[in-house]
């Protein structure tokens, strides 16, 4: 919280007190919050619950609180409209908070002390001898993003990488290779290798559905635990599997605090089924084993256990969820996977919900949309549809970075480090494009828009930071001190001011709704704002005071910016 808010939360309260109300109650009741309009004040207050507790309407509830408010050096004013009230800060008080906190990277423009949260986030979870596609990329962005969101805000988060490193999936791949599998070619181009051999499997299996039993007796003898062929194909494909991921991993920035798989959890699934069985929601179907979900509103029930004795994808993730509860005690598990597994993990939170697991609680999907591309014929269509072929994450970053270079080129030929900043704003520009919107939108993926200099892109706010790192670059003086600074010369930022205040409380909302395009927005604002501010008033050209005061402002912004982006993975080049 800035010390604004404090401030005003402090009087609030008290004039609450003042009220009738019972200091917990009028604590947990006050929500400051950004207003819809930026005309209207700084901070709104919605007195809903406010007035409840008094048995007041909000209006009639609102007025009088407006009323009690008593302006001061911090708080210019508070108006009653509707339901709401709306707090106007003075100016001057509102540039030095914001600056001063900004600069020394206090919270909630720096990172903040604990706040007590533990968070654990499954995301990327890949399946090895797969292409890493589209979806899996939207995942990895996503879940990268909030692991650094809830870090920022104090949390201890455990990043894990769920990989789908056992099951029939795999054990079909193991098939393929054992038949017509061949080393050298698969050194070459381990994953697209692996790739052309799933085709086939998939291709022959269907004259051929022995090929589908003779992989599930693969993934029996796999599951047996003994030391066999299968075992060391297994270990072999997945460590070339985790060579290749690690590729678009570095050039996403990405990293994990775990990499527990669905084979880690191999001898962990007995332990678990025990568990169902004893709290008396397992049944049988067919031989096989499972757990009604009728009452929660699932139509299908939650299969553990197949009848030829093997498990399943549920099982792992079950198996995951207590591991995950014993060894990291989280408050949350945010599994960040496509809409399409909504089912799934439906079931698995009503399964722990009928054996009355505390950790049902917990468990939350992050649901995201698909990722479309347009056809030859100019429609939106799923991404990897396109040419009837998986589409290797790779490939897209270096297109991205290709068409960056084109344009650094053709603007900006004389550019050091051409070569990374190259890389720095194509692959930011994809991940700029994916976390734009709410994550449930599809996301189109477009060249031109996504690599637009003046769209609401990456591009866009890494060159506002560049900009800005330009003018301190050309000031030849180090930026001044806060507290040497006149902050009444800055009576005309309230808007970049009013956008950087706004910051703790976006970042905040990211965290709370599991949205990134929150921050995302966020920055696009203060980027905007800065910009248009610069278009009107001069920095270096200004009279000392003035100056000094706005070379302040420029370095805050660009700091922030800096964060911001840096909360979604994306660095900010200091010239493009
Ligand atoms: N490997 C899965 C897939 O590609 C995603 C795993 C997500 N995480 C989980 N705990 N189920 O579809």
């Amino acid at each position: 919280m800035s010390e604004l808010h404090r401030h005003l939360r402090l009087k609030a309260l008290s004039v609450l007190q003042s009220m009738g109300l019972p200091e917990a109650a009028a604590e947990a009741a006050l929500r400051l919050e950004p207003p819809k309009n930026k005309d209207h004040g700084d901070v709104a207050l919605g007195t809903f619950a406010l007035a409840k507790l008094v048995g007041k309407t909000p209006p009639q509830f609102a007025a009088e609180f407006a009323q009690q408010i008593v302006a001061d050096g911090v708080l210019a004013s508070a108006a009653a409209a509707g339901p709401f009230v709306n707090f106007k800060f003075q100016r001057a008080a509102l540039a030095k908070d914001v600056l001063t906190m900004v600069m020394r990277g206090a919270a909630p423009y720096g990172i903040a002390a604990s706040n007590g949260q533990v968070v654990v986030i499954d995301y990327s979870s890949p399946n090895i001898a797969k292409p890493f596609h589209i979806g899996h990329m939207r995942s990895t962005v996503i879940g990268g993003a909030l692991r650094r969101i809830h870090r920022h805000l104090g949390a201890t988060v455990h990043g894990i990488n769920h990989l789908g490193d056992w099951g029939m999936p795999f054990a079909k791949m193991m098939t393929a290779y054992m038949h017509w599998g061949d080393e050298t070619e698969l050194a070459k181009a381990p994953m697209r290798y692996m790739f052309e051999l799933y085709k086939r499997y998939s291709k022959e299996a269907k004259d051929n559905p022995a090929l589908d039993d003779e992989a599930a007796k693969h993934f029996q003898a796999l599951e047996s635990g003994v030391d066999n062929q299968e075992r060391r194909m297994w270990q072999f494909l997945r460590d070339e599997s985790l060579k290749a991921f690690q590729g678009p991993y570095d050039r996403l920035a990405v990293t994990f605090d775990a990499i527990t798989g669905e084979s880690f959890f191999e001898d962990k699934m007995e332990a678990a089924m025990q568990r169902v069985v004893q709290s008396g929601v397992l049944e049988l179907s067919d031989g096989a084993e499972v757990v009604w979900l009728k009452e929660l509103g699932i139509k299908e029930p939650c299969l553990l256990r197949k009848r030829d004795g093997t498990t399943l994808y549920h099982t792992r993730d079950l198996a995951a969820a207590f591991y995950r509860e014993s060894t990291y005690h989280p408050n949350r598990i945010l599994y960040v996977v496509g809409a399409e597994q909504k089912l799934h993990f439906d079931q698995l939170k009503g399964v722990l919900t009928r054996m009355k697991e505390p950790i049902a609680l917990a468990v939350e999907h992050v649901p995201f949309g698909l990722v479309l591309s347009k056809n030859p014929e100019s429609k939106w269509e799923k991404f990897a549809s396109r040419a009837g072929n998986a589409v290797f994450l790779d490939e897209i970053l270096d297109e991205a970075v290709q068409k960056v270079r084109q344009v650094i080129a053709e603007k900006n030929p004389e550019l050091e480090d051409k070569e990374k900043v190259a890389e720095q704003v194509g692959v930011s520009a994809i991940i700029f494009n994916d976390l734009k919107n709410s994550r449930i939108k599809d996301v189109k993926f477009d060249w031109e828009t996504m690599l637009n200099f003046e769209g609401e892109t990456g591009p866009y706010v890494q060159y506002a930071c560049a900009r800005l790192s330009g003018i301190l670059r050309k000031a030849e003086q180090a930026v001044p001190d806060a507290s040497k600074i006149d902050f009444a010369q800055l009576a005309d930022a309230e808007r970049v001011l009013l956008t950087m205040l706004d910051f703790g409380s976006a970042v905040q909302r990211a965290a709370e709704q599991s949205e990134p395009s929150i921050v995302t927005a966020q920055v696009i604002a203060l980027a905007g704002e800065i910009h248009s501010y610069l278009r009107d008033h001069h920095v270096l050209g200004a009279e000392p005071a003035v100056r000094d005061a706005r070379l302040l402002l420029v370095d805050a912004a660009r700091r922030l910016l800096t964060t911001g982006l840096s909360l979604l993975g994306i660095p900010a080049p200091e010239r493009m």
